[in-house]
């Protein structure tokens, strides 16, 4: 079999776990071969003289058949993927931001120049989402997808729920376990939740939605009194990126979710990712595991290395026309008594509370709306579709709390 020779692009948190997953599996056919880095000065490692700075230098490489891109730019990671395959060599990505917001591009390259690019680790770390969606699900008919797709936001939600610990506690908690970037905005705020969302939707339902499309609200507005509402209904709150098909069009979004003790996603803590695939014959299937870190993720990277040895690649779900569609949602919002939301936003009010230090109301409201009532200041919005039940429970026997 040939040896690939890989041309590593970034040699930081990722780059350095598949380092040490080849190195321990020396029956996959490929060698790294030289790596692409910022900082040349930094203390490495491995040898320096594999190290380069210029990009070229691997790009104009002829003996350079393999390129995996683990830097975290964005932007210029797609410059170095489109490069490498406009020159028909094949492309490993795990930057799930640059694949969700070129993926139709990457796929245009990918048949222009009949070259594949793999993007396993871009998505819940450890967990082959990707691959199982394509291969296994290409012959079902996927109703839904949700799942806790961001670790460092499941680990900060574990210790102020599990733990009592400030939202500032456990975010520095997650920075020093290396789970959340120093600057956290991404995570905490939902979009990259969605990048992987908008990745996973091509891959479930053959439709390719712009991450710019997918309605986000993170973590970071969640307060103290939204806690105590879910500790007091034995409810969990988890960031859930979720896409939801029907007839001929779908819905999609990342936001926090009261969850049920009867949920499989209750039990999912920590930095732990999980993906609940819903499908018309297989019905519900749950994976979980690490989603990000150097290991789970270097793993995730070599299985594509592995594959393109074997000369694997996606095969394309047939392209569906469907869209994307704002719905009507039930949803818990609370905000500050002195400056209420607009209740004439909802279609239907369920439960309303005014108190001394904070407000909610329950009720249905369409995804459009509930973008414009979070423009008010002191305003959070939990989804109750993973724990409707158990908040109707609550209703019956706490009534008196019905404003
Ligand atoms: N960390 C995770 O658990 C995880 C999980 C899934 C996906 N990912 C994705 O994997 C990618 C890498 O993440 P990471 O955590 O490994 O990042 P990281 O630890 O910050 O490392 C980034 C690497 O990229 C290099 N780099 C940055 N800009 C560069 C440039 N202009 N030219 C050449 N090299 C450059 C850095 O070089 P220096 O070493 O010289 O600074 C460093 O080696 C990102 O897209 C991220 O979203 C990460």
């Amino acid at each position: 079999m040939k040896k690939y020779k890989i041309g590593l692009f970034g040699f930081g948190c990722v780059g350095q776990g598949l380092h040490e997953a080849l190195s321990d599996n020396p029956q996959v056919a490929a060698e790294i071969v030289k790596i692409c880095v910022k900082n040349l000065d930094k203390e490495r490692p491995l040898s320096k003289d594999k190290f380069v700075f210029d990009p070229k230098s691997i790009l104009e490489d002829e003996d350079i058949d393999l390129i995996v891109e683990l830097i975290d730019d964005a932007k210029l990671a797609f410059e170095i993927v489109s490069d490498a395959l406009r020159q028909r060599k094949p492309v490993i990505s795990a930057n799930k931001k640059m694949v969700a917001e070129n993926l139709d591009k990457l796929i245009a390259l990918q048949q222009e120049y009949d070259t594949p690019i793999l993007y396993e680790g871009a998505v819940c770390g450890s967990i082959p989402i990707i691959k199982t969606l394509t291969d296994y699900y290409s012959l079902e008919n996927v109703l839904e997808i949700k799942g806790i797709f961001n670790g460092s936001t499941n680990y900060i939600l574990t210790k102020v729920i599990e733990e009592n610990k400030s939202y500032k506690e456990a975010l520095e908690a997650a920075q020093v376990n290396g789970f959340a970037e120093t600057d956290p905005t991404l995570d905490v705020e939902g979009y990259d939740a969605k990048y992987k969302l908008s990745i996973v939707i091509e891959h479930a339902f053959g439709v390719h939605v712009h991450p710019d499309n997918i309605f986000n609200q993170g973590i970071q507005d969640i307060t103290k009194s939204d806690i105590t509402f879910a500790k007091e209904r034995g409810l969990k709150i988890k960031l859930l990126a979720k896409a939801v098909k029907y007839n001929n069009y779908f819905s999609a979004y990342v936001a926090p979710h009261f969850v049920s003790k009867e949920s499989p996603l209750y039990h999912v803590e920590n930095e732990y990712n999980a993906v609940l695939v819903q499908g018309a014959f297989a019905d519900d299937q749950v994976l979980v595991g690490k989603g990000a870190g150097k290991l789970p993720t270097g793993l995730a990277v070599l299985s594509d290395v592995n594959a393109i040895a074997n000369n694997y690649r996606y095969s394309q779900r047939q392209v569906s026309s469907m869209a994307i569609q704002s719905t009507v949602e039930e949803v818990y919002v609370s905000f500050s008594p002195e400056q209420p939301v607009n209740f004439n936003l909802f279609t239907n009010v369920s439960e309303k509370y005014i108190g001394q230090n904070s407000g909610y109301v329950i009720g249905e409201i369409n995804t459009d709306s509930l973008q414009e009532l979070l423009t008010n200041a002191d305003t959070n919005v939990i989804f109750t579709s993973g724990a409707k039940e158990e908040i109707e429970i609550h209703r019956l026997t706490y009534s008196y709390e019905i404003g």
